[in-house]
């Protein structure tokens, strides 16, 4: 690699680098994309142009690069455009997948490019000759785990779209899965010292084939509900996948922008679990959603439930001082968003204090919440994160729970025996009077009760979120 190449890659690392920073804040998302995008184009150049520096361009097949790159681009554009909000999870499920898979098929030619026909007992089949010993290991990586990320993908992809959403279990599951894992591993153990012959080809396309089964075997036991930090945990694995790919092709950009997706993947999938007080081990093998914490917790509960309608709502946020909005994923299946700014844009103009508690896991992806509300031109400093907010709630005169449940349960804090207890929660209990808008008092994500509703200080705007907005602006404006 020439000097001058070399330091062009270290520009495309630096602006991988930019561009994941400036995602770390609404405000400069935007930027961020273009500027990663942007790297990942300079990376795609450099690469046309490395005459012979990988087997795809030694026949300098132009045509089909332009092709595949104009197909990627119309469909990549098409469904940016076209997916709605609360679809986001799917697609990012979706691109994840094919990220996976490609790695997973750029390692599998690079291994078997040297596999030439050849007359064994009279029948012509491939002979693998000559492996390169050093980067056998990483092509093998790259292709169990970018199989592995493909089907696993997939899978989530279709729990999402709600198909077989429900964990799918049976007893001696995690043995078979862990038998299948080994069965792998011994695969590509055995092929690290024997890349040679034909029973290495054989040997090569059965470990690809129990990888893509694993993929499957590993998702489907977990509940449709715990799809984002599985698709974030297989985020990871794709990008260390494409890491591998870069280390078996020679190509520093791929080792970075992998190595920065997987690290990144892995950070966000602990911080999720976090956030939900669940170690990752539960998210994977807990079938968390099959029934046993769906059934737990309707102990405990005290109180009554007390329904308010839109004016009475509409007079207490008028004279109110300060208002903190609780959402969650009702809002993004609302599509309440622009009302929760209209709303909140009136009550600014009666000297109304308002501010967004976010907390981190409320939706059902991660920063779900800030990216409806950039949406909807919600002001960045009205959205405060949930460790800064908690202690002032006290000193909230009105709080309004637009669709959100887990999130502001205070069995989390009140409950021993709850699933979530332990979870962080914003403490909406705390304040003077809560509202919550929801349909009815069906249960969130973990299925359980909700303990605030029954609290002395609740009171429950039953209705679709987006219209008992409406109604709430139309009364505050006559009010
Ligand atoms: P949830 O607990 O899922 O509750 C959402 C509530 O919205 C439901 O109780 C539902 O009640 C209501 N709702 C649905 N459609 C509505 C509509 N059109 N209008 C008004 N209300 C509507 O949501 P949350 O509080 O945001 O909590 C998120 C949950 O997802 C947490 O348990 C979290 O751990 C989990 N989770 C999140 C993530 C990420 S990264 N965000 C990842 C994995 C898991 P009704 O049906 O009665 O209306």
């Amino acid at each position: 690699m020439s000097s001058t190449i070399a330091l062009i890659l270290i520009g495309v690392a630096v602006l991988f680098i930019l561009g994941i920073k400036f995602l770390s804040s609404p405000k400069t998302a935007r930027q961020g994309n273009l500027v990663a995008a942007a790297g990942m184009t300079i990376g795609l150049i450099i690469l046309c142009n490395r005459e012979g520096a990988n087997i795809w361009l030694h026949g300098h097949n132009y045509l089909l690069i332009a092709i595949g790159i104009l197909v990627g681009l119309v469909i990549g554009a098409f469904g940016a455009y076209s997916v709605k909000m609360t679809a986001m999870p799917q697609m990012v499920a979706l691109f994840n997948g094919l990220g996976g898979g490609a790695a997973a098929l750029v390692a599998s030619l690079e291994f078997l490019k040297g596999a030439q026909p050849t007359q064994i007992a009279g029948i012509e089949v491939p002979v693998l000759h000559d492996p390169s010993a050093a980067i056998t290991i990483p092509m093998l990586f790259a292709t169990l785990i970018g199989s592995l990320s493909f089907s696993g993908s997939t899978i989530a992809y279709l729990k999402l779209e709600g198909k077989f959403e429900k964990p799918h279990t049976f007893p001696g599951q995690n043995i078979l899965n862990g038998l299948i894992g080994l069965v792998i591993l011994g695969l590509c153990g055995w092929l690290t010292f024997n890349a040679t012959g034909h029973n290495a080809v054989i040997a090569f396309l059965v470990m690809f084939s129990l990888a893509l089964f694993f993929g499957i075997a590993m998702v489907m036991p977990i509940g449709g509900a715990d799809m984002p930090v599985v698709i974030s945990l297989l985020n990871s694995f794709t990008g260390l996948a494409v890491a591998a790919d870069g280390f078996a092709i020679n190509n520093t950009a791929m080792i970075v922008a992998g190595t920065l997706v997987g690290s990144s993947g892995t950070l966000l999938t602990l911080l999720m679990c976090k956030a939900m007080n669940r170690p990752v081990t539960n998210v994977l093998f807990g079938a968390f959603g099959s029934g046993s914490a769906a059934q737990a917790a309707v102990a405990g509960v005290v109180g009554t439930v007390k329904p308010i309608q839109a004016d009475e709502v509409a007079l207490l946020l008028a004279y109110a001082q300060r208002v903190v909005v609780v959402p969650g994923y009702g809002m993004a299946v609302a599509q309440a968003q622009h009302s929760v700014r209209e709303l909140t844009e009136e009550l600014g103009k009666r000297g109304v204090e308002v501010q967004f508690a976010i907390h981190p896991v409320a939706g059902r992806m991660p920063g779900h919440m800030n990216v409806l509300l950039a949406e909807a031109n919600v002001p960045y400093d009205q959205l405060i994160e949930m460790e800064q907010i908690n202690p002032s709630m006290d000193r909230v005169d009105v709080c309004l729970v637009i669709g959100a449940n887990d999130v502001v349960n205070p069995a989390a804090r009140e409950e021993k025996t709850s699933p979530i207890y332990g979870m962080p929660i914003i403490e909406a209990d705390r304040c003077k009077m809560t509202i919550v808008m929801k349909r009815s008092m069906a249960a969130g994500f973990a299925g359980i009760e909700n303990h605030l509703f029954y609290k002395d200080n609740t009171r429950m705007l039953f209705g679709d979120a987006k219209a008992s907005l409406n109604a709430l602006v139309a009364a505050v404006k006559a009010s």
